[in-house]
């Protein structure tokens, strides 16, 4: 445990410029996509990170050869000789991500049956996988639940089918589509997700050859093709670690820019940034500008000088305020002036990490109602789901233990803002999601070190 320390000395705003590159939550869904294919696919701007490396393990397993292409982060997968894994070489990856759950249809397209370990991914809530085994039986595959991991078969393939999801989830709209372009016949989804990360995937999938279209409505059709090949792409940049680097800004009074950051996918983060009083600047216009070939834009991010203000405000599916936003943004708003509300909608138990802001000096307080903006599906059910967040409050240091992803990067946020000196402990979970995350922070001149 102790290599997994990071010795914290708070209180320097962060200031310079990093950069993003694929969305994780796009890359490791499109590596899934490879598998589909009769030919090689090409992916760009991968980034190295522990999901990354955790597909790509499974896809080799599968007997899909990956190598690292001409340029820093891109691979080529090629998928001629898909093959069955062992359950046990399967299960060294189980409790590892959630992604594993996305190769069922693939795999059952590839191979007519498929082997499924426990998943992992963040201790976000219960985070049950009924809406994928639902539809996958709706195409037709028979799913049998062990101790062991689920296993699937498709006796008599896979049939186009009309689903309607009961929430538009993510993962359970990137099943059908992974597994309705093969399919036989037409599909039609209702109550799709339209992620932009989705819409990329979408994209990866028509440049394979397969026939979608995503109507008015969260409707998505799709044609199922006999064949499909490689793709060659360059993903969608990673929004959650641009917001992620944006919140850290604010919350230092710092001045990041973060290079390969797009407006257009994160409008509403930055209406909540500008509301709160962050200033940012869309930096990619400048290129033409200047007229420099190969120079890169973003959006450069930074503190006001004056006080922040307040917020209410809720998570949501797209195009909602993204609930992966959320917990570096309220580290900010522990700065702003006023009772800001957080009203988290798509997880049930993602507030959990404010107790460790609390200990910092932060004034929380989680509460079961649904505060703030109208009902959700929580309200009910006893879930500590809104948060009310009194500021400005002096952060001081602490030891923290990092318990996911995205909270993770908000104690290190925490702990970069607080005046002192904090020992965040299980920092490596940081690196499932954040590329580099050391190096950046040292770019940004963080005071950070090893233990
Ligand atoms: N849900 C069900 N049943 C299901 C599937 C989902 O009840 O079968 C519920 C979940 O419990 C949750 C809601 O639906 O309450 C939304 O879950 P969703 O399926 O949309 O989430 P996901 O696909 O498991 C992805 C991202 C998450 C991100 C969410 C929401 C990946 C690998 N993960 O998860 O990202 O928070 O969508 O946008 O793409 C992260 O990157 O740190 C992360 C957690």
């Amino acid at each position: 445990m102790t290599d997994d320390v990071l010795v914290v000395h708070g209180g320097t705003p962060l200031q310079g410029q990093i950069r993003v590159r694929g969305a994780k939550n796009l890359v490791s869904k499109a590596m899934v996509a490879a598998l589909l294919g009769e030919t090689p696919s090409v992916l760009f701007d991968v980034p190295r990170i522990r999901d990354v490396e955790v597909v790509r393990g499974l896809l080799e397993l599968h007997g899909v050869k990956v190598s690292d292409g001409a340029d820093d982060g891109e691979i080529v997968m090629d998928p001629t000789n898909v093959e069955s894994a062992s359950t046990d070489e399967i299960n060294v990856h189980a409790g590892s991500s959630r992604i594993p759950i996305l190769f069922c249809g693939p795999l059952l397209h590839r191979l007519g049956h498929a082997f499924i370990p426990d998943l992992g991914g963040c201790h976000i809530g219960p985070r049950p996988i009924d809406f994928h085994i639902q539809a996958l039986r709706e195409f037709g595959a028979v799913v049998d639940k062990t101790p062991e991991g689920m296993h699937l078969s498709a006796p008599h393939g896979l049939k186009g089918a009309k689903l309607e999801l009961p929430y538009p989830s993510v993962g359970a709209t990137e099943q059908v589509l992974l597994t309705a372009v093969r399919a036989e016949g037409v599909t039609e989804l209702r109550n799709a997700a339209i992620e932009p990360e989705i819409i990329d995937l979408i994209c990866v999938l028509q440049k394979m050859g397969a026939i979608i279209t995503v109507h008015t409505d969260r409707v998505i059709e799709i044609q199922g093709v006999p064949r499909l090949h490689g793709y060659q792409h360059k993903p969608i940049p990673d929004r959650i670690e641009a917001a992620s680097w944006a919140a850290a800004a604010l919350a230092t009074k710092g001045e990041i820019e973060v290079l390969g950051a797009r407006q257009q996918d994160m409008m509403t983060f930055l209406n909540v940034f500008r509301s709160i009083g962050g200033e940012f600047q869309i930096t990619d216009d400048r290129v033409a500008r200047a007229g420099v070939t190969g120079a890169e834009g973003g959006i450069k991010f930074w503190h006001p000088g004056h006080e922040l203000q307040a917020v209410a405000l809720e998570t949501d599916v797209h195009p909602g305020f993204m609930t992966d936003w959320q917990q570096p943004l309220v580290v900010a708003l522990t700065q702003a002036r006023g009772l800001s509300i957080m009203h988290e909608t798509v997880y049930e138990q993602r507030l959990g990490y404010t107790d460790a802001l609390n200990q910092m000096g932060a004034t929380i307080q989680v509460y079961r109602d649904c505060l703030g903006g109208t009902p959700c599906r929580f309200g009910r059910r006893n879930f500590k789901h809104s948060a009310v967040i009194a500021g400005p409050s002096k952060l001081h240091a602490a030891d923290l233990v990092i318990p996911d992803l995205r909270a993770g990067f908000a104690h290190l946020i925490a702990a970069l803002a607080a005046e002192g000196t904090s020992r965040v402990y299980g920092v490596d979970l940081i690196n499932r999601g954040y590329e580099d995350f050391e190096g950046k922070l040292a770019a940004l001149g963080a005071h950070v070190e090893r233990l």
